[in-house]
């Protein structure tokens, strides 16, 4: 197959170059998207007179041809060709003869590639946000059933505070709010049209990139030629927003992982999502979280992989870029798999509030009510802390919890204890007292309800 730019060689390319050179077998990916820039790069040519209408008619006409081929499975790509770029031109020159080689009129593969990535990233973070906001909303639908469990809360994993399951599952709508606003925030930067910087100066002939850029709905258009070829800060950007995304996914594959054990006993994932043992007939195991927190590694592999391919390019485009779409492709699609996979999994994740409500009654969880009850009472929050920690230890050295306690007992620690501290040792009374703007109680928890019914809606 003759190469778009054989004119300057006179000896053919080896076939090892060919095999070790070619993105044809990832950037495939990018067909839809490079024959969108191309529809729009053609219109604008015609417009401007660069070429004629009738030309134009022809090469949008061939390159929707060429896309109905890709659709429908019927088109052979070939490493030969290098690329999505030179796969797509040369099948649109086969079939519409001359006017297909004046495509490739006043652009480069440079601006090309650029604005491939910039047109997919778009479409999947898009999507990315549209499925972070479903699972919001799940999120939110589950904290609305679990208004009043009271569950342990817990800081070094030894149980802290009691605090509502409600308010727990809502700490992580509000990880998925800031994951989505940075996706948002990504795709400000990604909304530029890079197209028409050609090979890295811009062109001579008279173009016009507002009107590309309008066509392919950027607000837009990119003002150094050097840089738009140059610059893959939106792809970097992308991969940090996704790496974050994951790392969030990970604590939450991890807490599900941990809580759906026998010795936590919190909850149930359903069977649908869990997976069996070949040798040991009992085991249920969590085989979807584990994955979702394993390829939590890859993804932030990618950000490493292309920060440290980018670190030391000189400007303007080097090939080395092409290694851009692995890491990007996969993070991608890692995220929207896991987002997808998690909405489906959570619907039929099933709360023990049996087990969640005993396990909070336990392990002295209620310890730093009674120190705010006596700084209540007057007593300095230093000196409270210490007659409760002297509270905890007689307890724990007779094997007993607080609430056995009898007022005359607590009264030999501090004279400020009367029997009103009894009702501060409850789980759910200490839930409901820690109505401090962003806290656990049943208040608070109502406030960030509303909020976040609003903002979903
Ligand atoms: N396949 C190339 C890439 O993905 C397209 C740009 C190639 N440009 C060049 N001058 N070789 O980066």
């Amino acid at each position: 197959m003759k190469k778009p730019w054989s004119g300057r060689f006179s000896q053919k390319t080896s076939e090892a170059l060919e095999s070790f050179t070619e993105s044809i077998s990832f950037d495939r990916k990018l067909w839809k998207h490079d024959i969108a820039g191309s529809i729009a790069h053609a219109k604008m040519l015609a417009k401007q007179r660069i070429i004629t209408s009738k030309e134009s008619a022809s090469i949008i006409a061939g390159l929707s041809e060429t896309a109905e081929a890709i659709r429908r499975g019927k088109f052979r790509f070939s490493p030969e060709l290098e690329d999505v770029h030179m796969n797509i031109e040369s099948s649109l020159t086969d079939r519409i003869g001359d006017p297909g080689r004046k495509l490739h009129t006043a652009r480069s593969r440079n601006d090309q590639v650029a604005l491939d990535l910039r047109l997919y990233l778009r479409e999947q973070m898009h999507n990315i946000i549209a499925l972070i906001r479903k699972l919001q909303k799940t999120f939110v639908a589950m904290a609305e059933q679990h208004q009043d469990t009271v569950m342990p809360g817990y800081t070094h994993l030894q149980r802290a505070q009691p605090v509502l399951l409600a308010h727990h599952l809502l700490a992580y709508v509000e990880m998925f709010q800031r994951d989505r606003d940075r996706f948002r925030d990504c795709l400000r930067r990604t909304d530029s049209c890079p197209l028409g910087s050609c090979a890295l100066a811009g062109t001579s002939l008279p173009t016009d990139r507002a009107y590309t850029a309008k066509l392919l709905g950027f607000s837009q258009v990119s003002g150094n030629s050097i840089d738009a070829v140059s610059d893959r800060d939106f792809a970097l950007e992308f991969l940090s927003c996704t790496a974050i995304s994951m790392m969030h996914l990970s604590r939450l594959a991890e807490e599900l992982i941990l809580w759906s054990t026998e010795e936590f006993g919190f909850l149930e994932i359903s069977d649908r999502f869990t997976t069996g043992s070949s040798i040991m007939p009992q085991k249920k195991n969590p085989d979807v979280m584990e994955l979702m927190r394993g390829k939590t590694g890859r993804v932030y592999g990618n950000l490493m992989a292309l920060l440290t391919l980018m670190k030391g390019l000189p400007l303007a485009y080097n090939r080395d870029m092409q290694e851009d779409k692995l890491p990007v492709f996969d993070s991608a699609e890692t995220l929207t798999a896991c987002l997808s996979v998690l909405l489906k999994m959570m619907k039929g994740v099933k709360f023990n509030i049996t087990r969640l409500k005993e396990t909070a009654a336990g392990g002295y969880a209620t310890a730093t009510d009674i120190a705010e009850y006596l700084v209540r009472k007057g007593v300095p929050f230093r000196a409270a802390h210490e007659i409760t920690g002297r509270i905890v230890l007689s307890c724990i050295s007779r094997n007993i919890p607080l609430t056995s306690l009898s007022l005359r007992e607590l009264r030999a620690f501090s004279p400020a204890l009367s029997a009103d501290v009894l009702a501060v040792l409850d789980p759910a009374a200490s839930v409901k007292a820690r109505s401090s703007f962003g806290g656990t109680s049943p208040s608070e928890v109502k406030r960030q309800l509303r909020h976040y019914r609003r903002l979903l809606r």
